[in-house]
């Protein structure tokens, strides 16, 4: 059993200093060597248009592009003029070069069924999907929600707007009822696709049933696509639904992929940002498929024979980039678990890498600690040959978490790739290459082609090697975000109004002698639990929404697994009496059960300024079980933290 201790995982981090250079086997026949590398970074930044129009080229365009970059800050067009569709790309490509037998998904269930589709056979699916969509009525820039399990028809879904030029806006399964609603109004979808129910540890969820009353607020909505999962029960509107498999039998499987405009938007995914209301963070067709597919090749040093496992689910950007469109791009054979990671046992990863030969596995450090604390036997027990590449995303990892990662399951013989990027970034923005740089444990590493980033401070400010500030991106990159979808105001202050002339990450950083880049965590009120992104606001709307709470503050605990876990102060409304079991249930019928409070404290008095501003540098503090630090002079009433310090969660 390992123990970590969360309190030492930022210093660990900063003061790391191992060095781990690439496996020698691995080096010798890697895709970029550190000169390549070097060359092509270069080049990137001086010649952006030459680099750029490279690597557009390797993929298919209907009509070229006449300017690589129109750049009027803080609107970028990329690939300006061109039209391509990046469901040709992803399937049509290959199977016109004779990768039709190739299998393009491998989905394994939790039961441990398994169901393979090759590139032909995607295709057919998909241009019958996308005949599905025209017939209900969809047209190009229509937005059209997913709600669905981890099933190859998310995949299908996907690439069937993507082929005529609809929207795609993923929601994923977990969320609630009321998280469902709020994106398919704000995004005001016509269709939604949802599936009967998914499976989780042995249990059915009802997808439909959430759909159905999501469907009751949600006007937009004209048809309800149902993919049959489970075979269970459901209620039905004959006039709005329709059964994905009866449609799709009767669509004709003749479709011509729609040349879409590079600028075209090709999806839209809410995240959280610093207000209560989820960003729909806007993508658009070239520049994230160009963006994608150069980092899924050359960071994943991908090969014909590769069989690549990103364990995201398509609810959120990983599984965008890199479970579905980066690797088909590139036509690389994916791996789907629609599962949880413990069942049956916390053997289920490395039973599935034995099963399918995995060669390449991404996934989070939230996953890799659990498994960690279960052990080195579990891993043992099974043949991890296979592999040669692992990568890490979502969440810095502490250096403990890697070296098990590196040692245990890749036995120092697989690169590990330690990946940073973000929902509105689209692809991977710094890492290591596996076969050109030595890794440092916890530190992400140096930046993707075409990335510029800087550390500064808040007024702008440039800050040196080892010095630690805000995390900045100097230029705009292909598969970055173009705005948010109906709030272009809150675009440009979120990301290039924070400094001014820089894309904000929200990302407190360091950088060293070498270049790499250390993250240190969210400068903004977000919270990462598990690898996703959690607004305190969005958490504390919802306790308020109770009527047994006046007020809430949220704040984030680091957690030794989940790297941090929520905790919430709450004020009792007059009158009533707070039930924690009740206010959690509460929490996720709201927004879905991963925004469930772990710690509950109920409170008299929240720490407020004057002004009536909560100080939650005193209650992160409080929640993390740490002396009060810092000037306590400007709350109204100092006697609250000791109170509150005194109070036991619930
Ligand atoms: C935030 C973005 C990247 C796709 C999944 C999450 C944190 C992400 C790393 C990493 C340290 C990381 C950052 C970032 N983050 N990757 N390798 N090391 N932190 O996407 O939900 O948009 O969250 O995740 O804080 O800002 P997201």
């Amino acid at each position: 059993m390992t123990h970590t201790n969360p309190h030492d995982h930022i210093d660990a981090m900063l003061h790391e200093t191992r060095v781990i250079a690439p496996p020698e086997a691995f080096r010798a026949r890697a895709r970029v060597t550190r000169e390549e590398y070097d060359r092509r970074y270069r080049q990137s930044l001086d010649e952006p248009d030459v680099f750029w129009s490279e690597v557009a080229s390797e993929l298919h365009w209907m009509s070229p592009w006449s300017q690589v970059l129109d750049w009027q800050e803080p609107h970028a067009r990329w690939f300006v003029g061109g039209q391509t569709n990046m469901a040709y790309n992803a399937l049509d490509r290959h199977v016109a070069a004779g990768l039709g037998d190739k299998r393009a998904i491998v989905w394994e269930a939790e039961d441990g069924e398994t169901r393979t589709l090759t590139y032909a056979g995607l295709l057919r699916e998909v241009k019958q999907a996308a005949n599905v969509l025209l017939k209900l009525g969809v047209q190009a820039g229509d937005r059209v929600t997913l709600y669905l399990p981890l099933i190859p028809e998310a995949a299908i879904a996907m690439l069937a707007c993507a082929r005529i030029g609809a929207v795609h806006s993923v929601v994923f399964g977990g969320f609630s009822v009321s998280a469902l609603a709020d994106r398919i109004n704000d995004a005001q979808s016509k269709v939604l696709i949802t599936a009967d129910a998914g499976y989780r540890r042995g249990q059915a969820v009802g997808l439909k049933k959430n759909a159905d009353e999501a469907a009751r607020q949600t006007p937009s909505l004209e048809h309800m696509l149902v993919v049959r999962r489970a075979g269970c029960e459901v209620e039905w509107q004959p006039q709005r639904d329709v059964w994905w498999h009866e449609a799709l039998e009767q669509a004709g499987g003749e479709h011509a992929a729609a040349p879409l405009d590079s600028e075209h938007p090709l999806f839209i995914l809410y995240t959280s940002g610093s207000t209560g209301k989820p960003k729909g963070v806007q993508h658009t067709t070239g520049g994230y498929m160009v963006g994608t597919y150069l980092t899924t090749g050359e960071v994943f040093d991908l090969r014909d024979e590769d069989v690549f496992w990103c364990t995201a689910d398509v609810g959120w950007v990983t599984g965008h980039s890199y479970s579905v469109y980066g690797p088909l791009l590139n036509g690389a054979t994916i791996v789907m678990y629609e599962g949880a990671p413990n069942q049956p046992d916390w053997g289920r990863f490395w039973q599935i890498i034995e099963k399918h030969r995995v060669s390449i596995l991404y996934t989070a450090p939230t996953a890799i600690r659990a498994f960690m604390q279960h052990g080195d036997e579990i891993p043992g027990r099974y043949d991890l040959s296979s592999l040669r590449l692992l990568g890490s995303v979502g969440e810095p990892i502490n250096p403990e978490a890697w070296m098990w990662y590196w040692r245990v399951i890749g036995g120092e013989r697989c690169p590990v790739v330690d990946t940073w990027w973000q929902t509105e970034t689209g692809a991977i923005m710094l890492t290591t290459l596996p076969g050109a740089h030595p890794s440092k444990p916890g530190s992400a590493g140096l930046p993707m082609y075409g990335v510029e980033p800087a550390l500064m401070t808040r007024d702008g400010q440039e800050l040196g090697p080892d010095e630690g500030g805000l995390l900045v991106i100097k230029r705009p990159w292909p598969s970055m975000l173009r705005t948010i979808y109906g709030d272009d105001e809150r675009y440009r202050k979120s990301y290039w109004g924070e400094i001014p002339g820089v894309y904000f990450a929200g990302d407190g950083a360091r950088r060293d002698v070498d270049g790499y880049v250390t993250i240190v965590g969210r400068v903004d009120d977000v919270l990462n639990v598990s690898g996703h992104r959690l607004g305190t606001m969005e958490i504390e709307s919802a306790l308020v929404s109770h009527p047994s709470v006046a007020e809430a503050a949220v704040v984030g605990k680091p957690d030794p697994v989940k790297g941090e876990s929520v905790v919430a102060f709450v004020l009792v409304q007059d009158g009533f009496e707070v039930d924690p079991a009740e206010l959690r249930a509460h929490v996720s019928r709201e927004i879905g059960a991963l925004a469930r409070p772990d710690a509950i404290i109920i409170s008299s008095a929240l720490p407020k300024t004057r002004s009536g501003k909560i100080m939650r540098r005193f209650l992160r503090q409080i929640a993390a079980g740490k002396a009060i630090e810092g000037d306590t002079s400007t709350l109204e009433d100092p006697g609250v933290l000791e109170r509150l310090a005194a109070t036991p969660p619930v």
